[in-house]
């Protein structure tokens, strides 16, 4: 048997922390990206629950890891124990990517690149219009602050299962960002027809039709959707949610979620490395992964 020795002293280590670490698709991606650009780092999952937050962030340190993904439940979490939070990551309240800057920590939210790139051919549109927000978690709030900032929607209504944490996400963005045109209701999908059928995009934030619960699905009443609307789904496996064939079926246009996977990761890819991540060939590859 011929080993083959890829990794030295000069290898870098980028890794992704969260609790469990459910099933991701970021090692497979970053790596094929490394493999094809031809680049001397090593991606890894790293658990790690919340009261062991603190030395994964000096074992980072310790070890000279050069990157970390940050997912649930770690994203709002790790704020206080970084250096430096950008802007945007910091008003969404929370960090998906950090760059260890020779002992400096700085943490990064680029999971508002990918929703900005995935809504962009539609930004006339939206500009101005009304948008249902389903969920109310850390991706929901990377997904409002694009929303509001980038896109300018008119009027966005939070549908959250938890009413109360819908309420408080609306409290928080309605302070820190000084947009008022927010309601929350609690999601129950009959009563929900008449909102969906009132807004010109639908983005489903929550994990509901992800792989294994592919026949899960925030609703199924058919007349929530229309000709005309746009449906944007953050799950990527299955690329087509359950949620966007229905929408896809009523003549809607539909969005799935691993544009926004591939470019939310080529954001943190360029951080971590200096250098582009090969999108084109990456987002190829990693397609025959996932259910279609
Ligand atoms: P993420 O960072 O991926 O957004 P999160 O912060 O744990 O993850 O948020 C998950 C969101 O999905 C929440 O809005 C959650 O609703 P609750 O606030 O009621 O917990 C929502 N969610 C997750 N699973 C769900 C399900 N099966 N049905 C309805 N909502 C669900």
């Amino acid at each position: 048997m011929q080993v083959q020795n890829k990794f030295n002293q000069n290898t870098k280590i980028i890794g992704v922390i969260g609790h469990p670490i459910k099933q991701s698709f970021s090692p497979l991606m970053h790596n094929i990206s490394f493999e094809l650009s031809g680049l001397n780092y090593l991606y890894l999952p790293f658990d790690v629950p919340p009261a062991a937050l603190k030395d994964a962030l000096k074992g980072m340190n310790a070890l000279g890891i050069k990157g970390f993904n940050v997912t649930v439940p770690l994203k709002e979490k790790v704020l206080p124990l970084l250096k430096d939070v950008s802007e945007e990551a910091s008003i969404i309240g929370a960090v998906n990517t950090i760059v260890n800057d020779e002992g400096t920590l700085r943490g990064y939210n680029t999971d508002v690149h990918g929703v900005i790139e995935s809504l962009l051919p539609y930004k006339d549109e939206i500009a101005g219009a009304k948008v249902a927000v389903i969920g109310a978690g850390g991706a929901a709030r990377g997904v409002i602050y694009a929303l509001i900032r980038t896109f300018k929607v008119g009027h966005i209504t939070i549908i959250n299962r938890t009413d109360q944490i819908g309420e408080s996400l609306k409290e928080y963005f309605s302070a820190k960002m000084l947009f008022t045109e927010m309601k929350s209701m609690p999601l129950v999908p009959p009563d929900l027809v008449e909102t969906f059928r009132d807004s010109k995009l639908i983005v489903n934030t929550t994990s509901m039709g992800m792989y294994p619960n592919v026949d899960d699905s925030a609703t199924t009443i058919k007349e929530s959707f229309m000709n005309g609307q746009i449906v944007f789904d953050v799950v990527y496996n299955p690329v087509k949610t359950k949620l966007l064939r229905l929408a896809e079926s009523q003549g809607a246009t539909i969005v799935t979620g691993l544009k926004m996977f591939v470019e939310q990761g080529a954001k943190s890819y360029e951080l971590w490395t200096g250098q582009k991540m090969p999108i084109d060939k990456v987002y190829k590859a990693i397609e025959s992964y996932l259910i279609s």
